[in-house]
Formats: C-alpha cells, sequence, structure tokens
C-alpha cells in the first residue's frame, strides 16, 4: 500500500464512538482531475484512488465502523472511453487477486451490488471467490458497487415481486418496506447514516436511491486520491453535529 497511516491510527478523542456512523458509503469522484492536475493520465488517478479506498477501509475498521460501501463503477460508467473502463475493469481484477490474502487474514467481508453479469467473465469468477472466502469474516462489512444503478436496482425488485405476486406467492397487499428490501441487492446490509462524495458535486448519481432516504450527506471539495484519515475525520466530525431527526421532531 502507497497511502500509509502515518497519522490518525486510533478513533480520534473528540469523536463520539457510540455516536459513530455505523454504515458509511462514498462516491469516489474527481480521480481523473487529481491526475489532470498532475500532468498524468486519468488512469493514474484510480490508481491512486484505489490505495485511498484501501486505507479508508482499514481506518473504518480501526475507528469501529462496521460497514463501508464504494461505488466503483456505475451503470452509466460504460460511456467512458473504452481504454479507459478496460483499464477499470482490469483494475478491479487485480486488485481484487492481490489483496484478497490481506482481506482474509484482516477479517474483512466482501460483497458486490449491482449487475455483475454483464462484467467480464475473469472478473466475475474473482468476484464469486473473494466473496465466497470472505463471507464469514466479520471486522468490516466492505460493498463495493460495480455496474451498480439505483434505478436499475429498484425495477429489478419490482420485477420479482411481481413475478411472485403472479405465481400466486406474494399478495399485492402483503408488499411492504421489508419485502421490498429483501428484494434489493443490499438485502441484510443496514442502510448508509453517512453518505461522503468527493471533489465538490452535489448528486446522488444514481447511488443507493432507495438505501439513503435517511443518511447524512456530507460533500467535500477534496479529490478522492486526496481523501486521507484526516478528511474521514472532518467529515465524521460534520455528521456528529447533525440532528437526526428522521422525520420527527
Ligand atoms: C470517479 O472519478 C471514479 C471512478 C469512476 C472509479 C473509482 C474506482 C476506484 C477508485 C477503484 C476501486 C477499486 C476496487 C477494487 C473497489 P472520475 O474518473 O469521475 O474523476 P473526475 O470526475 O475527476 O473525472
Amino acid at each position: 500500500m502507497t497511502v500509509k497511516p502515518t497519522v490518525l491510527q486510533e478513533l480520534p478523542a473528540d469523536l463520539e464512538c457510540e455516536r459513530l456512523p455505523r454504515h458509511v458509503a462514498v462516491i469516489m469522484d474527481g480521480n481523473g482531475r487529481w491526475a489532470k492536475q498532475r500532468g498524468m493520465p486519468r488512469i493514474m488517478g484510480h490508481r491512486r484512488g484505489v490505495d485511498v479506498l484501501k486505507d479508508l477501509l482499514r481506518c473504518c475498521r480501526d475507528w469501529g465502523i462496521q460497514a463501508l460501501t464504494a461505488y466503483a463503477f456505475s451503470t452509466e460508467n460504460w460511456g467512458r472511453p473504452s481504454e479507459e473502463v478496460e483499464f477499470l475493469m482490469t483494475l478491479f481484477e487485480r486488485v481484487l487477486r492481490q489483496e484478497l490474502r490481506e482481506m482474509v487474514q484482516e477479517n474483512v467481508q466482501i460483497r458486490f451490488v449491482g449487475n455483475l453479469q454483464a462484467l467480464p467473465q475473469s472478473l466475475q469468477e474473482e468476484i464469486a471467490r473473494s466473496v465466497e472466502l470472505t463471507q464469514h469474516n466479520q471486522s468490516i462489512r466492505f460493498t463495493v458497487a460495480t455496474n451498480y444503478g439505483g434505478r436499475q436496482e429498484i425495477l429489478q425488485a419490482c420485477r420479482a415481486i411481481a413475478t411472485q405476486v403472479q405465481q400466486g406467492l406474494l399478495q399485492p397487499e402483503q408488499i411492504d418496506e421489508a419485502v421490498f428490501e429483501r428484494h434489493l441487492y443490499t438485502a441484510g446490509i443496514c442502510d448508509p447514516d453517512l453518505l461522503i462524495r468527493t471533489s465538490g458535486e452535489m448528486r446522488l448519481s444514481n447511488f443507493l436511491l432507495w438505501q439513503m432516504a435517511y443518511a447524512e450527506l456530507y460533500v467535500t471539495d477534496t479529490l478522492w486520491p486526496d481523501f486521507d484519515r484526516k478528511a474521514f475525520y472532518q467529515a465524521l466530525s460534520a455528521y456528529q453535529q447533525r440532528d437526526r431527526r428522521f422525520g420527527k421532531l
């Protein structure tokens, strides 16, 4: 790993551990701009972005956060130049292969959400292997959204539920939030409490649309490759100052 946690190994003393988010989601934006600012090709920003994500995962585990979800590739990202898409697919596969041993050792459970069937076969195989080998791990739950789209996720849940109704297995009046959630890719994972988006864009970009209903949103101008533990600490400090009312008084 090239990003070294030289600072903030432990939870900063002014953060209250009982008021940490249980689940943090990240939109890792700004890799291309970070590289461009340095006169480097965009892919260098993605490479550096992987190191930042790895340290954030460790940081969440070190500080007692139970779940981290990262938006690695959206259904819209296929529209990027083919060389960049190919680079990203190869990068995901290589990172998974290289990091699997450490994830097993560090007790990380990895999971993927999205339409995985559309990914290259070799990547699908690497995904299946990493999910299987880490499925019983418990230190942190790490979810990677790959070929993920929130609207598509909701549509496929509707289709699956409609099929059950058609087959007489479910009555329309039995469809409630719990039934719906069981048909989402994220079934069994608690909703994010905090969404962090880097590089200043104020958008959800089709990410976890259902699950984000009550998430606190934190947007920082920091570009993803510069998002270090100090920046994460600032996000958590801001989160702890929020008054989460969930629509109540
Ligand atoms: C957005 O920045 C970033 C991405 C589309 C890719 C993010 C992926 C990683 C960091 C790799 C994660 C790897 C694994 C295995 C989970 P951008 O390219 O849109 O940047 P820009 O807005 O500056 O152009």
